[in-house]
């Protein structure tokens, strides 16, 4: 009978004839073959005697060829497996060249595993980190729908900049040597397909909060477009998005289902994904050996997920966050590339890291910030200086959501909007819903492949979503 090699290392029959499909990932001594096929981190035995084979058959076993595999199942006589396959019979269903498949039985750098991005999930890594990605995603799902959340699917092509960034991917059949002009010499976008300039999302909100002023609850989980050119190991221009909106919810009850959601989802992988994690923090110790003492993180990578899952995320203004930052050892001495100065600046990830890693040592919501440095959908304070928003910051990542208290009153919204010089008529449909019924809303947003980033202890965020996209990068 067929069977997955997880299945076989779980509960495989012993004694019993099985049958396996896989890749090879490695063959020693003409006798034992590792055969993995995704489905667990383990590998099965399958051992051959090879003078029941001929020697043609045994040249094609290279390491990538993919097989099919039977014999009886036993338990196994060497060290390092429990059960094994005594081979009965093998067919080679693909060859893989041995000179040139670049995925061999030894340490590849990350780097040079980016290179192959199509390859790479053959490695114990990254298959390991998609398993957990994927875990992810169920959890995710799982959460919301179990606390009455509906899934909305956001468009992704759109007409307005919701985070009024502008950086944009823009979406258009235009003929690009010679585009329809205006009497003026602009480009004629009324002559492109949806006869308006269009792009690519940047963030599912301002749709889902049409919904979550009809269903209740609502959260998107789809991916996301900038156009940012931030090289950086926490900066995708393709990302995926989790990003719940909820009528009647104020900044607290925003804030309480931040906490409450990032916990389950990492207690569910921590449940579901323990091989894997293992599996994972042992990579990082080992990646981590070649590290001076001060840049090695202080908890091994379960510890850190549990520590996340058991301990209330501290909350705390942004002006106490700036007192803080403004007094602190690094700012004195200058050793923040960017300088604390002022109340209003816009905090970067080292300060952001200082406050989590160093000052408070757990996740950190900062909220109310100036609203000079926030989108203007966001809910104005009586001091008519800060708005109700809040940033999820964690440990070795920085910030891992930002969300809000929307602006619901009409009048103070379209003054914001004139302020920040927003087409009151491209936002004509969001503005109604400040006119028909409208009520306190508040949402947030997840980078899911940071969350992922966090999970699986992986630096750069190009190795946790199968195939990144990033500035002068979108090969596969
Ligand atoms: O803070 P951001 O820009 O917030 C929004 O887009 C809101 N509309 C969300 C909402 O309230 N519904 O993005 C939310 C999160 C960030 O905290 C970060 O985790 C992630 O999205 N993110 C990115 N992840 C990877 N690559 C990028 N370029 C990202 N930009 C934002
Ligand atoms: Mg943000």
């Amino acid at each position: 009978m067929l069977h997955s090699v997880k299945e076989l290392l779980d509960k495989g029959p012993i004694g019993k004839e099985v049958a396996v499909n896989g890749w090879v990932r490695s063959f020693r001594s003409n006798r034992f073959i590792a055969l993995n096929d995704g489905s667990t981190i383990g590998n099965i035995q399958c051992v051959v005697d090879f003078e029941q084979f001929n020697e043609s058959l045994l040249k094609q076993i290279n390491t990538g060829a993919a097989l099919n595999v039977s014999g009886v199942l036993v338990e196994s006589q060497g060290k390092g497996q429990s059960v094994e396959i005594q081979v009965k019979k093998l067919v080679v269903l693909g060859e893989a060249d041995a000179e040139s498949y670049p995925i061999q039985p030894k340490k590849h750098s990350l780097e040079f595993l980016r290179e192959k991005a199509h390859l790479r999930v053959r490695t114990n890594t990254f298959a390991a980190v998609m398993r957990v990605r994927s875990a992810l995603s169920f959890a995710v799902h799982q959460y919301f729908q179990k606390n009455g959340f509906y899934y909305f699917h956001a468009p992704i092509i759109t007409g307005s900049d919701a985070e009024g960034a502008g950086e944009m991917f823009r979406v258009t059949t235009l003929d690009e040597k010679n585009p329809p002009l205006t009497d003026n010499g602009e480009v004629n976008y009324k002559e492109d397909f949806f006869g308006k300039e269009t792009n690519l999302t940047v963030s599912g909100q301002l749709e889902a909060e049409a919904y979550a002023m009809g269903l209740g609850k609502v959260y998107t989980f789809g991916p996301t477009f900038r156009a940012e050119n931030s090289n950086t190991s926490r900066h995708l221009a393709e990302f995926w998005m989790i990003e719940p909106e909820m009528a009647f919810y104020d900044l607290d009850a925003n804030m309480d289902l931040a906490e409450d959601f990032i916990k389950a989802v990492i207690a569910y992988v921590l449940e579901n994904c323990t091989e894997d994690l293992q599996f994972l923090e042992k990579r990082l110790l080992d990646e981590e050996k070649s590290k001076p003492l001060a840049e090695r993180s202080e908890m091994a990578l379960l510890d850190k997920l549990r520590f996340i899952v058991d301990n209330d995320f501290k909350r705390v203004t942004y002006t106490e966050a700036i007192a803080i930052l403004r007094n602190s050892k690094p700012n004195k001495k200058g050793k923040f590339q960017y300088r604390i100065d002022e109340w209003g600046a816009d905090l970067q990830s080292e300060h952001e890291r200082f406050l989590v890693e160093k000052h408070f040592k757990c996740p950190v919501i900062l909220f109310d910030y100036p609203a000079k440095i926030k989108a203007f959908y966001m809910r104005l304070n009586e001091d008519e200086k800060t708005v109700r928003a809040m940033d999820v910051l964690f440990p070795g990542i920085g910030e891992i959501v930002g969300g809000s208290q929307r602006e619901e009153r009409l009048d103070v919204l379209l003054e914001k909007m004139k302020a920040l010089n927003i087409d009151e008529k491209e936002l004509w449909w969001y503005l109604d819903l400040r006119k028909f019924g409208t009520a306190v809303h508040s949402g947030f947003g997840l980078g899911f492949e940071r969350l992922v980033q966090f999970a699986t202890g992986m630096g750069n965020i190009r190795d946790v979503i199968p195939f990144p996209r990033t500035p002068q990068n979108a090969e596969f």
